[in-house]
């Protein structure tokens, strides 16, 4: 039987969902229904718009249940679409460290870092990886995350990936978010690979992709391309085979050097290419032409204490951009889609309504789910946020708290 809900005189705020992500003059454009209504049909919307047309639509249809939204804004529950959230121990030691000044990827040239959490994962059982996931994770979706990005990366062994990949499913499984899974053995060298980077890549190459890939668990590949990591013909190599194999390819991008992994991202038509603190107007500019989506970390940049990214710049290049959290226990520890929307206006200098696309619409092109998710619309998924405040701009005007009240996923609210 098909279960309907009608809310009502809500304000609503979404982008528009027109085949592909907003970018340019319309990365800002959105659809804004003052006395707005929303009807979801289990759990998929079937009409949307100002309330007497919804009512309209609803005329001869059973209503089971009608909310009052009380004149609150409703906007799209966000999409993040950038997230290390699976991991097992925080790195609060090594925070202190670099606020003393050491730089992040001198600790993980002397085994720190990424490989310190390699160390943590592969010591902890499934189960107890699962638990700290979930808490993490529900904390996202308390500030309003509906569908979220999840890499592997800390594993960086066959076992120890397919545990993480083996948790993410669960996640997916047992929690309200919708998820995208993306595939990160190219995190960092393990240090049992130390000084032969190139037969870790063959490895990446010749056994763990084929192996991830045949059990059909991650949905993209991604590469960390950066000086003392995994240099540009290197990411190439697994780029390249991961696209064979049929996965999806996204980049981390120059985020702190400018290696040129925003042009590889451009040349293999990479899906999106993230952090890009480092990238150079040129290579920014091939991924505008190709229509690679620029996902941009803002909070890894304040927590790195770098400039931040040139967002204005992108915007103009044409570029389509999304941003997202990283949430990860190195270098931004924040699943705050709030607090990332608040660095994006005030220190990015997007306006509210770029940012709102920025973190629903273009975020879900960047993991494949714009069918279901990234806009109020018919067809997808009801999941959606009420929040105390008129309009979205309240997520940088109130700052250091969430605004968000209410969360809904398919129709149905969340409570914790
Ligand atoms: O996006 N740069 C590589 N990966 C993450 C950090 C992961 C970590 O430090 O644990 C990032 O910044
Ligand atoms: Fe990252």
């Amino acid at each position: 039987m098909a279960i309907r809900k009608l809310f009502t005189n809500a304000r609503i705020y979404t982008p528009f969902d027109q085949g592909s992500p907003r970018s340019g003059k319309d990365q800002g454009v959105l659809r804004i229904f003052e006395n707005g209504a929303l009807l979801v049909e289990n759990g998929i919307i079937l009409s949307v718009g100002d309330e007497q047309k919804v009512r309209q639509d609803a005329i001869n249809l059973e209503i089971h249940e009608e909310v009052d939204c009380c004149g609150r804004c409703m906007v799209p529950g966000f999409v993040d679409p950038h997230t290390h959230i699976c991991f097992a121990a925080n790195r609060e030691e090594e925070f202190s460290m670099r606020l003393s000044g050491v730089p992040y990827l001198e600790i993980l040239e002397n085994g720190g870092g990424i490989l310190s959490s390699v160390r943590s994962l592969r010591e902890m059982d499934a189960a107890a990886l699962f638990d700290i996931t979930r808490e993490n994770v529900l904390s996202a979706l308390s500030f309003g995350t509906t569908t979220i990005e999840i890499k592997t990366g800390y594993g960086l062994d066959t076992e120890s990936e397919l545990k993480m990949l083996d948790v993410i499913q669960r996640i997916r499984r047992e929690t309200p978010l919708d998820v995208a899974v993306t595939f990160m053995g190219a995190h960092a060298v393990p240090l049992e690979y130390k000084g032969e980077e190139e037969a870790f890549v063959d490895f990446l190459v010749e056994e763990m992709l084929p192996v991830v890939a045949s059990k059909k668990i991650a949905d993209f590949c991604d590469v960390f391309c950066e000086k003392g990591v995994f240099s540009i013909d290197q990411s190439r190599r697994i780029l390249q085979k991961a696209r064979e194999l049929g996965m999806g390819i996204k980049i981390h991008a120059d985020e702190v050097h400018d290696l040129g992994g925003a042009g590889l991202a451009a040349e293999l038509e990479a899906i999106s290419a993230e952090h890009l603190l480092a990238a150079s107007k040129t290579n920014l500019a091939k991924m505008a032409e190709k229509g690679t989506i620029a996902v941009l970390l803002p909070c890894t940049a304040y927590s790195l204490k770098k400039p931040f990214a040139d967002a204005r710049n992108m915007i103009d290049l044409g570029l389509p951009v999304a941003v997202a959290t990283d949430c990860n226990p190195g270098s931004c520890f924040c699943e705050s889609m709030p607090f990332v929307f608040g660095l994006s206006v005030m220190h990015m200098n997007m306006s509210v309504e770029e940012t709102l696309v920025a973190s629903t619409l273009n975020a879900a092109y960047a993991i494949g789910k714009n069918k279901v998710a990234g806009s109020l619309q018919e067809g997808k998924k009801g999941d959606f946020l009420l929040l105390q405040g008129k309009s979205p701009a309240i997520f940088a005007y109130h700052a250091g708290v969430s605004p968000v009240k209410e969360r809904y996923v398919r129709g149905e609210r969340i409570s914790f």
